[in-house]
């Protein structure tokens, strides 16, 4: 099936310093098809007007375009409503609209928020900001040797004090699927509020925010097929209704008089200044594709491929694997090192033979503090049109760094 999606992917059919492309990065940013590319073309060949404010046949077209893309992500991630999708430019911002509109206004001093220690930047150094400016205490919930956030952590963690809790539901690193659904119980059970980081599953697996009963859930768009500069920020409308606006200008406003202003009605009030509306005619391209293909299937190939790199790189002697081997407890993600070998020296070596990997401290500081590897890691990350052949790729790669730094094959 992966071969077939893969011709749908013209980059990926291409050599790269003389060998077969091999793209194993999309935990970073996935490729595109050629129905996004040609979504993103055709708004513009045919489209293209400011959305929300001009009485013209384009302009209206051009905010159809926009509206619609919310209703598909309404369905695609089963919010209850489209007020409750909010257009960003990626997960970053989106949690940075939080901090922002809800941490520095609902919390005080004294009170407690509660994050992992394997979050991303983006749902961590905000929230440090939150807890200086408000004399909050920012608290971690650790990891097991699988990579996986414990229940006794998330009983002894989460308190009465705590106001928020903001957790990643996979991990970019090691790829683990957390207990998210018991932590958004547990917050809820002490009266915070859970805010979820879903941009490492969302494009991978099956997600319904109703149904976890998240607070807010974060993604970005160019992590599941969709162009740069569109993410979501899915909240609960009452949560929503009480948050003021974080970037006003434009768009967001109901009235404004010299000395005041009254805000627009959800979403809007939200979405200041002109909308990425390419991006949202990707973005609903890039779920339709999904969609087409199925999240099962997503999941299966997936899947499939992370037990066979597993497989092949437990008989490689001189690899080490960090996070759980279980593929059921995690995604399309690997994480691991070559012994005698910086990263950076593996990914260059890789590169020559086509093959493309993440290697450093993937915007997670603390959690490789935590793990030990501050030099960082090799990561892989797989998407739907990763193949086997991607796997022997890597592997023979694998085996002829170490051969060309003079350690033998084994
Ligand atoms: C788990 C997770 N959260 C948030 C982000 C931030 O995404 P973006 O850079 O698109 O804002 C990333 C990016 O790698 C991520 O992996």
């Amino acid at each position: 099936m992966n071969k077939e999606i893969k011709k749908d992917f013209p980059i990926l059919d291409q050599e790269i310093h003389g060998h077969r492309f091999t793209y194993l990065d999309s935990a970073a940013t996935t490729q595109k098809p050629i129905a996004v590319l040609e979504a993103v073309n055709d708004y513009y060949k045919n489209y293209n007007a400011n959305p929300h404010r001009g009485a013209y046949y384009l302009s209206e077209k051009s905010t159809e375009i926009y509206e619609n893309t919310r209703t598909v992500v309404k369905e695609f991630i089963g919010a209850k409503n489209e007020k409750e999708i909010i257009f960003v430019k990626n997960a970053t911002e989106a949690f940075n609209l939080l901090a922002h509109s809800y941490g520095m206004n609902f919390i005080k001093e004294g009170d407690e928020i509660v994050i992992s220690v394997a979050e991303h930047h983006s749902n961590l150094v905000p929230w440090q900001q939150v807890a200086k400016a408000k004399g909050a205490l920012l608290k971690y919930l650790y990891l097991d040797e699988e990579g996986i956030i414990t229940e006794e952590e998330i009983a002894n963690k989460i308190t009465n004090k705590t106001k928020i809790v903001s957790v990643t539901h996979v991990s970019n690193v090691l790829g683990t699927i957390q207990p998210i659904k018991k932590i958004i119980e547990k917050a809820h059970s002490v009266g915070a509020v859970a805010f979820i980081d879903i941009a490492q599953s969302v494009p991978h697996m099956k997600i319904d925010v109703s149904q976890l009963d998240a607070d807010a859930a974060v993604f970005s768009g160019h992590k599941m097929l969709a162009p740069m500069g569109i993410g979501v920020l899915y909240g609960k409308e009452e949560l929503l209704e009480k948050m003021p606006p974080f970037m006003c200008g434009g768009d967001m406003i109901e009235y404004v008089t010299e000395q005041d202003t009254t805000f627009a009605e959800l979403p809007n009030k939200f979405e200041g200044g002109t909308q990425n509306v390419e991006g949202a005619a990707g973005l609903t391209s890039a779920i339709q594709y999904l969609n087409e293909i199925g999240m099962d299937n997503v999941e299966q190939i997936e899947d499939e491929l992370v037990s066979e790199t597993l497989k092949r790189l437990e008989e490689l002697p001189f690899v080490t694997v960090y996070g759980t081997k279980d593929t059921k407890k995690k995604s399309g993600v690997i994480s691991f090192n070559v012994e005698g070998i910086h990263p950076h020296d593996v990914a260059s070596i890789l590169d020559s033979y086509g093959v493309a990997i993440r290697v450093g401290r993937h915007c997670a500081y603390p959690l490789l503090n935590y793990m030990g590897v501050n030099a960082g890691t090799c990561r892989v990350s797989f998407y739907i049109y990763n193949t086997m052949e991607d796997v022997e790729a890597l592997i023979e790669g694998l085996k002829n760094t170490r051969k060309w730094l003079g350690y033998g094959s084994k």
